[in-house]
C-alpha cells in the first residue's frame, strides 16, 4: 500500500506538534516527508529535527515532488493563497484553522481544491472529542427533540500577555486579523454550529480588557436561526479565569449538557410543547412539571482537546480508502461565516445574515488595519493580500 507523503508548511507551535505527532505514529500510511518555513533557520531546524528535507517556502516544498498531501500551518492569512498554491499542483490540503481570516479568500480555496480534484480538509481536532461525538449522536439521533436553544460558554482560552507578544503577527490586524473569534474560538464556534445547527443571522457584543492588544479578547454573539424562535449564545474570552467550557444544547424533549470531559442529559418523561398544552394547572404555584431526570452519559475518557494525529490519520486514509474525513473545507467555513458575522456585527452594529457578505468584511479589516493597527502584525495581510491577486488574475 502506497503511503501518504505529508508535508508541513510554518514549523512554529503547530507545525512542530504535527511533525512529532506524525514521526511518533509510525503508521505503514502515512510518513512526514518535507517541512516548509519562510524563516531559514527554522526551516533548517526543523529539517534537522525531523530527518526530513527543509525548504524556505511553501512553493518550493510544493515544487519537489515529495509530498502528495500539505498541512498548511502559518498564520491565517496564508493560508488561502498556500492552499490555492497547492490545489493548483494537485497536492491535497490539510489547512489549520481557521481557513483564513475572511471567508472571500477561504471560499477560494474551497472552491479551488474542488476544481482540481484534490481532498479539502481542516485540522478542527475538537471534532474527535468523546463527548462531542457522543453529543452529536444524540441530538441527531432526535434524543431530546427539536433544538430551540444552543449556548456555548468557553471562558477556558485564558492567554497571557506573554502569549500575545510571542510573535509579531499575534493578536494583531495586519498580521492575525482578529483575536480569541480567529484563533481560540474557531474550535467552539465549530462544535457550536456542528452540534446545535448553522444560524443565519448573528449580533455580537465584542471588548478587549486586560491585553494590551489591538483585536478583541473578548465575544458575546447572539445567533438566530432558520428555526422561528430558536435561538443560540456564544461567550468566548481568553481574558479569565478559572474559565470552563459549556456547551448546552435544549430540546423539546430533554437537554444535553458537556463540561469538563462529562455529559449529562436531562430527559423529560414529556415533551415540552405536548405538557404546556395539556396541562390544565393555571396557577404556577401548583403546574405539574414534567418528569425530569438527570443521567451521566458514558463517554471515553481523554477528552480535553481532541486529537490532531485522528485528523491527519482520517485524511491520509480519505485518501487511501475514501473514508470520511473529519472535518471537509466546506464544513470548515461555517465556523468563519459566525466570526467573520460577528465582527461586522461587533464593530458596524445591527445584526449580519449569514452567509456573509465578502466585501463587506474585506472593508471592515482594511478599516480596523487602518485606525488600529499598531504595526506589530509587520502587514501579513497585505503581502498575503498580493499573493492572492496575483493568483486569481487580478
Ligand atoms: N488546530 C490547533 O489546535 C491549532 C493550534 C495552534 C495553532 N493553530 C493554527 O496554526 C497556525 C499557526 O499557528 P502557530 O501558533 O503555530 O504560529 P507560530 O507563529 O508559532 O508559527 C507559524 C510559523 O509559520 C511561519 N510562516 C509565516 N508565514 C509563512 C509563509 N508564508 N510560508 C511559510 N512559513 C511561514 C513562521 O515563520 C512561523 O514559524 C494558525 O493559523 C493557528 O490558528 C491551530
Amino acid at each position: 500500500m502506497k503511503k501518504i507523503r505529508f508535508g508541513i508548511v510554518g514549523m512554529g507551535v503547530i507545525g512542530n506538534l504535527h511533525a512529532r505527532t506524525i514521526t511518533e505514529d509510525a503508521s505503514d500510511e502515512f510518513a512526514l516527508s518535507a517541512v516548509a518555513d519562510i524563516v531559514p533557520d527554522i526551516a533548517g531546524k526543523a529539517g534537522e529535527k525531523y530527518g526530513v528535507p527543509s525548504f524556505n517556502d511553501g512553493l518550493a516544498l510544493y515544487d519537489s515532488g515529495l509530498v502528495d498531501a500539505v498541512i498548511i500551518a502559518t498564520p491565517h492569512y496564508w493560508h488561502p493563497p498556500l492552499g490555492i498554491e497547492a490545489a493548483r499542483r494537485k497536492i491535497h490540503v490539510l489547512c489549520e484553522k481557521p481557513l483564513g481570516v475572511r471567508v472571500g479568500p477561504a471560499r477560494a480555496m474551497i472552491a479551488e481544491c474542488g476544481r482540481q480534484g484534490v481532498a479539502m480538509g481542516c485540522m478542527l481536532m475538537q471534532r474527535t472529542r468523546a463527548t462531542m461525538m457522543k453529543m452529536k449522536e444524540l441530538v441527531d439521533s432526535g434524543l431530546i427533540g427539536e433544538v430551540f436553544r444552543v449556548e456555548m460558554i468557553c471562558s477556558s482560552w485564558y492567554r497571557t500577555q506573554a502569549y500575545y507578544d510571542s510573535g509579531a503577527w499575534r493578536g494583531t490586524w495586519d498580521g492575525e486579523g482578529g483575536g480569541i473569534l480567529l484563533n481560540q474560538a474557531p474550535h467552539s464556534l465549530d462544535l457550536f454550529q456542528w452540534i446545535g445547527g448553522m444560524p443565519n443571522r448573528v449580533t455580537a457584543v465584542l471588548a478587549t480588557r486586560a491585553h494590551r492588544i489591538e483585536v478583541e479578547n473578548s465575544a458575546n454573539i447572539i445567533c438566530q436561526y432558520d428555526q422561528p424562535g430558536k435561538v443560540g449564545y456564544i461567550y468566548a474570552t481568553t481574558a479569565e479565569l478559572p474559565g470552563t467550557e459549556r456547551l448546552m444544547v435544549v430540546g423539546d424533549k430533554g437537554t444535553l449538557i458537556a463540561e469538563g470531559g462529562k455529559l449529562r442529559h436531562g430527559e423529560l418523561d414529556m415533551a415540552i410543547s405536548e405538557h404546556l398544552v395539556k396541562s390544565s394547572a393555571a396557577s404556577a404555584d401548583h403546574i405539574p412539571h414534567p418528569k425530569a431526570a438527570w443521567k451521566d452519559v458514558e463517554v471515553a475518557s481523554g477528552d480535553q482537546y481532541g486529537k490532531h494525529i485522528e485528523v491527519t490519520r482520517a485524511f491520509a486514509r480519505h485518501l487511501l480508502h475514501g473514508t470520511p474525513l473529519v472535518v471537509t473545507g466546506k464544513e470548515a467555513i461555517n465556523e468563519l461565516e459566525i466570526s467573520n458575522a460577528a465582527y461586522l456585527s461587533g464593530f458596524n452594529g445591527g445584526a449580519v445574515d449569514l452567509p456573509v457578505d465578502a466585501g463587506a468584511i474585506n472593508e471592515l479589516i482594511l478599516r480596523l488595519e487602518r485606525e488600529r493597527s499598531t504595526g506589530k502584525g509587520k502587514g501579513m495581510r497585505a503581502e498575503a493580500d498580493a499573493a492572492m491577486a496575483k493568483l486569481m488574475g487580478r
